[in-house]
């Protein structure tokens, strides 16, 4: 097996930077947009075969890990929020959560039979790869997020005034969702996934004081119990250079950094006894060939070398980006750190 991107996981010597890439899977591809001609979304991600498919096609461009083909909203589902993605708008939630009763209502459930199906498209990839596996959960905050807001959201508004005006709620809500995440993570380690990420992506929006009251306890419940089973865990969120410490102190093996934050200035806040994870823009893909590779020489340059990198974009690919750059910059990357 590749184990690259294990090794740098854990500040290992590596032949050469280790990459993958957010949302690896999807829009920019054509098999992929071919599949969804015949599928929506959620079959995908409910059919073990195709999730298997669908996690298998970007690793013909050299990626040295797999991501898990699903969603962080999955478990929605199975607590009782059922959602779907609409087209173009991304995900909806059909009852949003407005109060008390809303948040009583939300269950436990057996992560067998409620996400069964990702536990078996795990135990297909594991059959055929060659590159480690990487399950994931949202976190509570940012799933907590879209279960308030129904949907996508800018400001934010719903989620901070139920945090901020009904705090006993909102600890309540963290919880169920916190318990979840946990065992489901668990459960992808159980079926063999070698490492796993939090998504909490929306986490950019908090202050630090309100990030350490509301949010940090939860995180730092999951992150510290599934780091005992010994495999990766990467903590990642979008626009959260002022809570790195905070983030630091909830857990992870790796700690994502998005685009804005200079590797160095996120590195030394996260403490060099953490591996890193990112940083490309994901619209320098966008640019030509030779730009967006001049992007991914400047991440590299400001690694300096340093073991516990994995290269990354600082956030998801979007569907605009073309498939011959991402090849050409993931080929870029192993090259020019196998030579410095
Ligand atoms: O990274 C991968 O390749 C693995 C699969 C994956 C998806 N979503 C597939 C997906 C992962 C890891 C996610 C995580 C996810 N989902 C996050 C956290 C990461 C991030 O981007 O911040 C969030 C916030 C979601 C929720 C979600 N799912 C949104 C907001 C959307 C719509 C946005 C969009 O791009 O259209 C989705 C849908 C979704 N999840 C798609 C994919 C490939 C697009 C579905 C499609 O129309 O084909």
């Amino acid at each position: 097996m590749n184990d690259r991107f294990l090794r740098a996981c854990r500040r290992e010597p590596v032949d050469c930077t280790p990459v993958w890439m957010m949302r690896q899977a999807g829009r920019y591809m054509p098999e992929y947009r071919a599949l969804r001609e015949k599928h929506t979304m959620l079959e995908v991600c409910k059919t073990p075969e195709l999730a298997l498919e669908v996690t298998l096609q970007p690793l013909k461009y050299g990626m040295d890990a797999a991501i898990l083909f699903a969603d962080i909203l999955l478990p929605l589902e199975p607590m009782g929020a059922p959602f779907d993605f609409a087209k173009g708008e991304g995900p909806v939630i059909f009852s949003p959560i407005a109060n008390k009763a809303d948040v009583d209502k939300l269950h436990d459930f057996d992560i067998e039979e409620g996400l069964g199906y990702v536990l078996q498209a795990i135990k297909l990839l594991k059959k055929e790869l060659k590159v480690p596996l990487i399950g994931f959960a949202g976190a509570p905050f940012t799933l907590a997020s879209y279960l308030i807001e129904g949907g996508k959201s800018s400001a934010f508004a719903k989620s901070k005034r139920f945090m901020y005006t009904e705090p006993e709620t909102w600890k309540l809500l963290m919880t169920k969702l916190s318990d979840v995440v946990k065992k489901f993570l668990h459960q992808q380690i159980d079926a063999g996934v070698d490492a796993v990420q939090l998504f909490d992506s929306w986490v950019g929006q908090l202050s630090a004081v309100d990030y350490r009251t509301y949010v940090q306890p939860h995180v730092m419940d999951i992150l510290k119990d599934v780091e005992k089973r010994g495999v990766p865990v990467i903590h990642f969120g979008v626009g959260s250079l002022h809570l790195l410490e905070a983030m630091r102190e909830a857990g992870g093996t790796v700690l994502g950094l998005d685009w804005r934050t200079p590797i160095q200035v996120g590195w030394d806040k996260v403490g060099h006894d953490r591996a890193i994870q990112g940083n490309l823009d994901p619209i320098a893909l966008l640019a030509p060939r030779d730009i967006a590779e001049k992007h991914a020489a400047r991440v590299l340059e400001q690694v300096g070398g340093r073991p516990g990198h994995i290269f990354n974009l600082g956030h998801g690919i979007v569907p605009e980006t073309p498939a011959s750059n991402v090849e050409a910059v993931i080929d870029f990357v192993h090259r020019t750190s196998a030579k410095s």
